[in-house]
């Protein structure tokens, strides 16, 4: 066991199993992107519930959200940290995951504090449904992102973490990936969102978008992001500047993992 608060050590081995030849494109950083998100994404401010402190994903109603499909592999890859580090909340495991994963694949460095504690009462789970629907357009992703208390600019810039990973067909029934480099944190979602010519493709008996050589995808929401003008503003200026994307995902992706989080005592009550 490590030093209780020795964080750097539980970074270092979360950094050790990120490379994984088994897994997808090589890399478990953009599933652990997604966990960190789906984590906290149910945050709602109105009733200040939901979020990533809490860890609320353990309990089997958020473990099923059809949202969360696919993320019991992330969170049975982070396992064996948890018990080799077992003073760290399963809440700031998760977070920390998607963080150094950002890092690792040559993203921003996200400001990330510890103290996130496990919920041990059920009655703390958020129920489902608060995640967003990729089959939405701009109305939705406004309800679902104002509800976490962010703003247009700062919901662009979360969803260019499309530039990670991709869709697999036994999860969310959408297939492939949003560039030809779904491990390496870039602005390419953004170039590729204005850049090429997509065109409508059923896959699963779901709408997505093709580009012209059908090898990369977009969600609906993804293309609503152009359709809408005010938010094509945004992706034009990340598409043009890499730097300011990174600084705005930083901060934007710091400020989602910070969200249902309460350090005093009162949530183990
Ligand atoms: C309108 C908002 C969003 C929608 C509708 C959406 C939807 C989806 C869907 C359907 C998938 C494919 C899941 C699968 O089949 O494995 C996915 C993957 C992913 N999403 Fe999102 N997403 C949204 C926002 C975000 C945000 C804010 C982040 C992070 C900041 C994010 C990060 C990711 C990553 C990294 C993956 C790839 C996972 C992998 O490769 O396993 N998404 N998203």
């Amino acid at each position: 066991m490590s030093t209780p608060g020795d964080y750097d050590a539980v970074r270092t081995d979360i950094k050790a199993i990120i490379p994984n030849s088994n897994w997808d494109d090589g890399s478990l950083g953009p599933l652990f992107v997604r966990l960190a998100w789906h984590a906290s994404g149910t945050f709602d401010k109105y009733s200040c519930t939901g979020g990533s402190g809490g860890a609320t994903m353990r309990f089997s109603i958020e473990a099923n959200d059809p949202a969360n499909a696919g993320l019991e592999h992330a969170r049975a890859f982070l396992e064996p940290i948890k018990q080799k580090h077992p003073w760290i909340s399963y809440a700031d495991l998760w977070t920390l995951s998607g963080v150094v994963s950002v890092e690792h694949m040559g993203g921003p460095v996200v400001p990330w504090k510890p103290g996130r504690k496990d919920v041990v009462d059920e009655k703390k789970v958020p129920p489902n449904g608060r995640l967003p629907d990729a089959s939405q357009g701009e109305q939705h992703i406004r309800h679902v992102f104002n509800r976490m208390g962010f703003d247009d600019r700062q919901i662009v810039a979360l969803i260019g973490a499309h530039s990670l990973g991709r869709c697999h067909g036994d999860r969310s029934g959408y297939e492939g990936p949003w560039t030809i480099t779904p491990i390496r944190f870039t602005n390419l979602f953004f170039i590729h969102l204005l850049k090429e010519d997509w065109t409508e493709k059923i896959v699963n008996n779901q709408v997505q978008y093709k580009d012209g050589r059908d090898r990369l995808m977009m969600l609906p929401t993804d293309l609503a992001l152009r359709n809408d003008e005010k938010f094509k503003e945004i992706v034009e200026i990340y598409a043009k500047n890499k730097g300011e994307f990174f600084n705005d995902f930083a901060e934007a992706f710091g400020k989602l993992l910070e969200l249902g989080v309460d350090r005093s005592d009162d949530l183990l009550n």
